[in-house]
């Protein structure tokens, strides 16, 4: 007992001295599972019976002075583990975090739903596996008919009903079977197309398309909605015409031009000299899919346009191939951060 009491004296005095190091080497030594501590509680077995209850509350004691010992070790430490005493100037900047941009696709895409928002028109949102009669027959497209082959697409083995929509039209078919009167929607999305992948096509990209269906639309309505919508998009110089198109689904259908960004309209490579760039496709609503979406066409009319979001950026930032969309080259993303 007389040794055991000695012995705590001594590791005492050795603690107490221990102010400088580091917190965990203290642990290790002292309160680790071969430490001083454990091994000095040992001793216990050594201690005569009537003793026992002096010596026991002894050791305990010493263990509550070595673990606030190292409880204090650690708190003079900061969290980061580094010691008060290492030389790190901690008021030095932190290292910059590399800022993420919203891809080109997503900017033009918001900047098109801000513009449409602006009239009123509502965003709606469907699925991309669609079925034959969503993404065509309703559309007047029915089977057999020649105008599908504008518009190949992949088909589902599992059901042959099913398919990838090659344009968000089939969006708009959803909503006007909804019932509900007037329509006044853009639909944004990704569709498909069976093509070969070149600078100018891809077997995927987005579509904006629109669809206003109210009694006594008119295709002055369509034409100023979509002149607003162009200054808005690319500045009030730019001028539009309509060419004559044709589509199932609109009658009567046109393409939509805007006076080339390049060249002012004097002709250049990129509007192949013509001083023309074709942006859109749009037309009256047929009276076929008014009544095939369960809408009576005797009293209501309607305009539709649909875009290529992938074409409308290529415009704006004069980007050259359709493939760097998709390529997630940083060099290229990088280039839009910022951006609005
Ligand atoms: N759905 C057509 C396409 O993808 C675009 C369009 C929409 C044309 C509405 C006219 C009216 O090619």
């Amino acid at each position: 007992m007389e040794k055991l009491l000695q012995q705590i004296d001594l590791y005492k005095q050795e603690i107490a001295a221990f102010n400088e190091g580091d917190a965990e080497v203290f642990r290790i030594k002292w309160l680790g599972s071969k430490g001083l501590v454990k091994t000095i509680m040992g001793e216990m077995r050594n201690v005569a019976p009537e003793q026992k209850k002096e010596a026991g509350q002894l050791l305990n004691d010493f263990k509550v002075f070595a673990e606030e010992k190292y409880l204090a070790l650690k708190a003079s430490a900061t969290d980061t583990g580094i010691t008060a005493t290492a030389e790190i100037d901690l008021s030095l900047p932190a290292d910059p975090l590399p800022l993420g941009s919203r891809h080109p696709i997503s900017l033009v895409r918001n900047k098109i739903e801000r513009i449409f928002q602006r009239l009123g028109f509502a965003v709606a949102e469907g699925p991309e596996l669609e079925d034959d009669w969503h993404n065509f027959t309703a559309l007047n497209l029915p089977e057999n008919h020649p105008a599908r082959d504008m518009q190949d697409t992949f088909y589902i083995s599992q059901n042959p009903d099913w398919l990838l929509r090659t344009h968000t039209s089939s969006v708009q078919v959803r909503e006007m079977e909804k019932g509900k009167l007037p329509i006044r929607i853009i639909c944004p999305g990704r569709v498909y197309r069976n093509e070969t992948i070149s600078a100018r096509a891809h077997c995927f990209f987005h579509q904006v398309e629109g669809l206003y269906i109210a009694e006594n639309v008119s295709f002055a309505d369509l034409k100023q909605t979509l002149y607003f919508f162009v200054q808005e998009m690319f500045g009030k110089d730019v001028k539009v015409r309509f060419r004559p198109s044709y589509f199932p689904f609109t009658e009567p259908s046109a393409e939509m031009d805007i006076s080339c960004l390049i060249c002012g309209g004097e002709g250049c490579s990129v509007c192949k000299k013509t001083g023309w760039v074709e942006i859109l496709g749009c037309g009256m609503v047929h009276p076929n899919v008014l009544d095939n979406c369960g809408i009576d066409s005797n009293k209501y009319t309607g305009f539709a346009f649909g875009m290529g979001v992938e074409r409308i950026t290529m415009l704006k930032y004069q980007i050259k191939d359709l493939r760097l969309f998709s390529e997630n080259d940083l060099r290229f993303l990088n280039q839009f951060t910022g951006a609005v």
